[in-house]
């Protein structure tokens, strides 16, 4: 079963996952990190980036590979997951731009694409740890309701639902667009250890239905429940619909601190 942790505040949820990448990163320089991009892996940045500032560690052997990117931005689009990336984790975090790699979603070349990312990832040794969010569809990545569990990096359309959610970060809601390259889910569950993060009563329904609902394409979320090494940091609102969240407090509580996550 994937570990629940409920904490207060999206900063302490920052905090603890942080603190589990430096860990990784102490014990191993070449650690290959998973990005999600959107809002909710934010107070992770931040967290590692203030926690790098205070305490200084050597990150330029940490390689990352996005989750996902959409199909048709141009080059430099203040939206695209290339650019997000390069913003607000590669920067802050002063990781080495050479290192960070988002799918290709140039339609020029998106034959291959797909392919080409597997192979990426491969070459670096698997993903250590996969940070990722969840859509009110359920999607992780952008592996949309229907999507299989063993599907790999490729091109997928959008639910009209993901597109009016992301919306927010476009001047209109048309110009988001219909089309991404997202790893598939069998990409994520190759990944060592996910670390799935959700916050606001609007994710209790996708969460509730990933952590305790059936396994199901339908769900995409729930193919967490197919790894052997998943943390899921809510807050209170995200984690409202679980019907045995007093349960996971108690375990939390009770876990003994060797365990990390
Ligand atoms: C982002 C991604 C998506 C988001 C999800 C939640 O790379 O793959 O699965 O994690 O859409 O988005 P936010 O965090 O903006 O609510």
């Amino acid at each position: 079963m994937a570990e629940i942790v409920v904490v207060d505040s999206k900063q302490a949820a920052g905090e603890l996952v942080a603190a589990e990448i430096r860990r990784l990163i102490e014990a191993t320089a070449d650690t290959v990190l998973g990005l999600a991009t959107g809002s909710t892996p934010l107070p992770v940045y931040a967290a590692l980036a203030a926690s790098l500032l205070t305490h200084p560690l050597d990150v330029s052997r940490v390689h990352g590979f996005a989750l996902d990117e959409y199909v048709g931005l141009p080059a430099g689009h203040p939206e695209s997951y290339r650019t997000v990336i390069t913003r607000d984790v590669t920067g802050p975090l002063g990781l080495t731009p050479a290192n960070i790699h988002v799918p290709n979603g140039d339609r020029a070349t998106l034959e291959g694409a797909g392919a080409d990312y597997e192979r990426a990832i491969d070459a670096a040794g698997g993903v250590d740890l996969q940070i990722l969010g969840i859509g009110r569809t359920g999607h992780l990545g952008f592996n949309e309701p229907g999507s299989s569990f063993a599907s790999l990096t490729r091109v997928k359309t959008l639910a009209p639902k993901s597109r009016a959610d992301n919306a927010r970060f476009f001047a209109s809601p048309d110009e988001v667009p219909v089309h991404c390259i997202t790893q598939g889910l069998g990409t994520i569950r190759r990944a060592r250890h996910l670390v799935l993060l959700a916050f606001g009563a609007e994710k209790a329904a996708a969460i509730a239905a990933a952590v305790e609902g059936p396994v199901s394409a339908s769900q995409p979320g729930s193919a967490i429940q197919l790894h052997e090494h998943v943390t899921v940091v809510l807050d209170e609102a995200a984690a409202s619909q679980l019907v045995n969240g007093d349960y996971y407090r108690y375990i939390w509580a009770n876990k003994p601190a060797w365990q990390g996550i």
